[in-house]
């Protein structure tokens, strides 16, 4: 069975990776090797940048999150190089909280899970592997072991800063089982594994009566008092609350503002003198990167409560907003989806799409800039081309509303209405449409969305269904010719040789009879009147045109129809409006004929083979399309 032979391989190549010895041989591993010392922090930094890292835009893109997060490269880089950076190089801000603030299924919890697995991987490299002294459920750093009078000339030796002081665990174990000789004292890599609860905890708000503190510090083993004779011999105590396992690793606190005042008190010294109190002992050190996340409206309320100052000060809030691109928000949907048990779903093509569209337009906030509308600064903000702006509009526009993006429609429930749509059809196969209806069904069931909200919302349910119409009225005349692209070349190669003829005093030569003939104003006209070029203003957008064809030229590059954004439009539409007539009369004819009967179904073709349909969402789509040019 290939599983099960997998699984051996598995098991196999750990084998491999296991590595056992005496502190004195560690030692020795240390001196070639000074990463294996590294704290949590830089642990967590260089795992990130093991994936390695790309400039864009001035912009640092970290290819950690690649194909799981969308959208938050800035989030991203301000997280990176705000938090991780700065702590791996052991300043200041590594004794902080990292939380996390953001909206509703903004992707906090995504992030986390990244960092903890990403992590739990690499302590199975050669460059982040990690060891700890051996039996102990804390994995304590071996190095805790050198007094600390020796330390400074450690650092001289080895270059390396021993933080923390042994474990009253460990220092027992020394004296007992090894006489003092830390030189003995046995060694073993670990790998992290949050299954195993080795350097990876994690810790839930629940009931607050029922929640107790040794969740996190653990607790008295009651069974081994008798054995040991008293509750402050350590032997007696379970290491095993969530800040114990976590140590050297990552701990998360999830929603951590619910979380009951005590057992936040721990995270005070845990993050400033990176130790914390368990049981009757003295102050256990550990090591570990603590992660939290919350929403906004959590995070107003804590730091407006003077109670909380000292742990406020002790925390850097990284905001992680939604998503304000509608191309990254389709691939967010498509990975959800993905994930979902409606992967076997038919979703034509737009759909998600026009979903988006809708999402982003609720997060985006009005300009107050002249000229400027939401769809328009919609499309800036994914990248397009908007005539009249440019990259610095852009940035001014960021700039106009810095908290952007912390509110609004999430993924969630997008996802949410998408599956409710599907249940509602009888086949399994969702177009734009329905996707729209489903959302615009759903706010009365939205919590958050109040009457206000509503009434912009729906009228950003009517942009997107607009957008929508565009896009399939596009999509099914392009279907409607044999090669679009094709037909568009040869439209355009036509023009221009007219307007070269034109601009140059030249005759044309029939191709077929040889015949000179003047240029074809006719022509030119039916083309430049789509986009309402005067018949004053033809002569400047032809000279234009042959001024921008010889610049192509003299850089050596071909001068097509996608060249010149204007004569693109005018191309297409006129192409459409000569089509428009047969696609209006073929798609809403309720009796076609024959011939209408054969190009519905070589559309339909076209459709399922070239544009991603089936044949429900295909026929969905001409019915829909005949309505709108019928109009
Ligand atoms: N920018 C994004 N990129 C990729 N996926 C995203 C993004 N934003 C949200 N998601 C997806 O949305 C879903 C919810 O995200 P997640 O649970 O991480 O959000 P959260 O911020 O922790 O939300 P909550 O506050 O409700 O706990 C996940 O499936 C996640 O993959
Ligand atoms: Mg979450």
């Amino acid at each position: 069975m290939d599983i099960l032979n997998k699984v051996k391989q598995a098991r196999e190549e750990e084998d491999q990776l296991k590595w056992e010895g005496t502190f004195a041989e560690y030692l020795d591993l240390l001196k070639e090797r000074k990463e294996v010392a590294q704290t949590s922090h830089s642990r967590v930094y260089h795992m990130i940048n093991s994936f390695g890292t790309t400039k864009e835009k001035g912009l640092t893109k970290y290819h950690f999150f690649d194909d799981a997060i969308y959208g938050l490269d800035e989030a991203i880089e301000r997280l990176v190089e705000e938090y991780f950076h700065p702590a791996a190089k052991r300043l200041d801000v590594r004794k902080r909280i990292l939380l996390l603030m953001g909206p509703v299924s903004g992707g906090k919890s995504t992030i986390v899970t990244m960092l903890k697995r990403g992590l739990e991987e690499y302590s199975r490299t050669e460059e982040g592997a990690v060891y700890a002294i051996k039996g102990c459920p804390m994995h304590e750093d071996p190095l805790h072991l050198i007094p600390n009078h020796l330390r400074e000339e450690f650092y001289e030796e080895f270059g390396i800063r021993i933080e923390g002081s042994l474990s009253p665990l460990n220092t027992m174990r020394l004296e007992q089982e090894y006489d003092g000789r830390i030189e003995n004292v046995l060694v073993e890599r670990i790998f992290f594994s949050e299954d195993k609860r080795v350097g990876i905890g994690t810790f839930t708000p629940s009931d607050p009566k029922s929640q107790d503190i040794a969740d996190l510090t653990g607790s008295i083993d009651f069974s081994t008092i008798a054995e040991f004779g008293s509750e402050s011999d350590p032997r007696a105590y379970r290491f095993d609350g969530e800040l114990n396992k976590a140590n050297r690793g990552i701990m998360e606190f999830q929603e951590m503002l619910k979380l009951d005042e005590k057992f936040l008190w721990h995270l005070l010294s845990l993050t400033q003198e990176g130790n914390f109190k368990a049981g009757r002992f003295a102050l256990i050190s550990a090591d570990e990167m603590i992660v939290a996340h919350t929403n906004e409206t959590e995070y107003r309320a804590f730091i407006s409560n003077k109670k909380n100052e000292a742990l406020h000060s002790r925390i850097i809030v990284i905001p992680i907003p939604y998503n304000l691109k509608v191309s990254q928000e389709e691939r967010i949907y498509e990975k959800m989806i993905r994930e979902s048990d409606m992967s076997h779903v038919h979703i034509a093509p737009h759909a998600l799409r026009v979903a988006a569209i809708f999402s982003i337009l609720t997060r985006l906030k009005a300009s107050k800039k002249q000229g400027i509308d939401i769809v328009k600064k919609m499309r800036l903000y994914d990248g397009e081309n908007v005539e009249g702006f440019n990259i610095n509009d852009l940035e001014e526009l960021k700039k106009e509303y810095p908290n952007e993006g912390m509110d609004g429609i999430d993924p969630r429930y997008v996802i949410n209405r998408i599956s409710s749509a599907i249940i509602r059809k009888e086949v399994p196969s969702i177009n734009a449409l329905d996707v729209l209806r489903s959302l615009k069904d759903g706010f009365d069931q939205h919590a958050s969305i109040t009457s206000e909200a509503k009434e912009a919302y729906l009228n950003y349910i009517s942009i997107a269904r607009k957008e929508y119409d565009e896009i399939a009225k596009k999509e099914v005349q392009k279907a409607f010719v044999y090669s679009y692209e094709e037909s568009a070349k040869t439209l355009m190669d036509n023009y221009l040789d007219n307007v070269e003829a034109f601009c140059n005093k030249h005759k044309l030569r029939d191709p077929l009879t040889g015949e000179e003939m003047n240029p074809d104003e006719k022509l030119m006209r039916s083309i430049e009147e789509q986009i309402g070029i005067s018949e004053n203003a033809k002569r400047a957008f032809r000279e234009e045109i042959l001024i921008r064809i010889s610049a192509y030229a003299r850089k050596g590059q071909r001068f097509n129809y996608q060249s010149h954004e204007r004569l693109r439009e005018a191309i297409q539409k006129k192409l459409f409006a000569d089509l428009k007539d047969v696609v209006k009369i073929t798609t809403s004819s309720a009796t076609p004929d024959e011939s209408q009967l054969k190009k519905i179904n070589e559309v339909v073709a076209r459709l399922i083979d070239d544009y991603g349909y089936n044949s429900v969402s295909a026929n969905e789509l001409l019915r829909y399309v005949g309505s709108l040019l019928n109009r």
